[in-house]
Order: structure tokens, then C-alpha cells, then sequence
């Protein structure tokens, strides 16, 4: 039965979310061990071969379908091993990126159907859901040119960029009640970095 809090933070390439998840896990876990921060893909023995494979490998077609099923793959591997045990544990966790990524990089940018992805989503995480999704929304001519040591995704480009903020923005007018939005495109990394908090704390009050 899941105890814990499950937070979720989510984002374009280069939208500043690793730098934030960073930020709280220097802010955060000084004073708490009740806290675990994950991110995917990556986070288990096999999702750090996953992400190769997904990100690195520029010598690798991948179909969009298999890419698909790879980063699920990756989420079920991470559930199992890590969210489901520390939610039961009644921890919070704080994770970079979860299944709304799918949806707004496989679905709304990739073009394959969200329908499936959201189905295939429910079976692998038997309809986990985050308490609460952070989204860090810039415009995506800025996260672009932000990001440096570019992946395998940030190479599809601005159009790409754009369909996956569009996917994000439309994910979140249909959960309201789970997404809070920040408009990081005039804010500077420590005032993106208090509101996060900010919301961190009224959410998890709320829950408890
Ligand atoms: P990041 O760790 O810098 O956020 O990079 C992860 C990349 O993986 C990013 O380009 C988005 C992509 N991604 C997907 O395309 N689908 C997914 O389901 C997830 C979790 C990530």
C-alpha cells in the first residue's frame, strides 16, 4: 500500500529541471532520510544500460515504437525496485521525469498514439500516479540553446522542442488538480528554486 508522497518534476530539454532536482537534494536531504531522489531513465543497473542504449548510442536506429517500449522498460524496472518500495516506506520521493514524459516526447513529439502510451503506461506502472508534477515550462528557443553537452533527443531540434511542450502543457490542463506550472523563461535559478519549494511544502502538507 503506498504511504509515501510521489513528486515528480518534468520539463523540456534544457529546462533547468536537473539543476533544481540538484538544488533540492542539496536543500532537502541535509535534514531528512526520509527522502529519495530518482530520475529516469537510469536509476537501477538496468536503467543505466537503458539510458546508453536511449541517449548515447548515435550509432543505433531505434524504432519510435521500440524507443517507446525501452523507456518503459526502464519505468518498471525503477518502480519496482525503488518508487514502490520507498512509497510503501512511506517516503517522499523526488523524481526527474515519469510517464508524462512518454506521453509529451513519444506521443506528442514522436507522433505515436497516446492512447496506447497511456494504456501500455497503466499496465507497467498498475496506474501509479504522482501526487504532484512540477512542470518547468521555458520557452523552448531558450531550453535549447541552454543545453550543452546535447543527447540523442535534443538533436530532433526546436520543432521537436516545441511538440513536446505543447504535449506537456495539454497533459497538464487535463490533471490540474496533480500539475503546477512555473514560468521559468525571466526567473533565476534560486527564485525557480523557492517556488519549487514552496509548492513541495503546501502539497505535502496538504497530503498529510
Ligand atoms: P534528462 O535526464 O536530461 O532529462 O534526459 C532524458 C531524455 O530522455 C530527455 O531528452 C527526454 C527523454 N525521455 C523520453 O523521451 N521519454 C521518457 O519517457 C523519458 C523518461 C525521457
Amino acid at each position: 500500500m503506498k504511504k509515501g508522497f510521489f513528486i515528480t518534476i518534468e520539463g523540456c530539454d534544457g529546462s533547468g529541471k536537473t539543476t533544481q532536482w540538484d538544488l533540492l537534494k542539496q536543500s532537502l536531504n541535509q535534514n531528512s532520510n526520509n527522502l529519495v531522489f530518482t530520475r529516469e531513465p537510469g536509476s537501477t543497473d538496468l536503467g543505466k544500460e537503458l539510458r546508453k542504449i536511449l541517449l548515447n548510442r548515435e550509432d543505433l536506429i531505434l524504432s519510435a515504437e521500440a524507443e517507446l517500449l525501452l523507456y518503459l522498460a526502464d519505468r518498471v524496472q525503477h518502480i519496482k525496485e525503488i518508487i514502490r518500495p520507498a512509497l510503501e516506506q512511506g517516503k517522499t520521493i523526488i523524481c526527474d521525469r515519469f510517464f508524462d514524459s512518454t506521453i509529451a516526447y513519444q506521443g506528442y513529439a514522436r507522433g505515436l498514439s497516446i492512447e496506447k502510451i497511456v494504456l501500455l503506461n497503466n499496465i507497467i506502472t498498475e496506474n501509479l500516479k504522482p501526487d504532484l508534477t512540477i512542470f518547468l515550462d521555458v520557452d523552448p528557443n531558450v531550453s535549447l540553446s541552454r543545453s550543452k553537452d546535447k543527447n540523442k533527443i535534443e538533436f530532433e531540434g526546436l520543432e521537436f522542442q516545441k511538440k513536446v511542450r505543447e504535449g506537456f502543457l495539454s497533459i497538464a490542463k487535463t490533471d490540474i488538480s496533480r500539475f503546477e506550472i512555473i514560468n521559468t523563461t525571466n526567473l533565476s535559478i534560486e527564485e525557480v528554486h523557492i517556488k519549487i519549494l514552496e509548492l513541495i511544502k503546501k502539497k505535502s502538507c496538504k497530503n498529510n
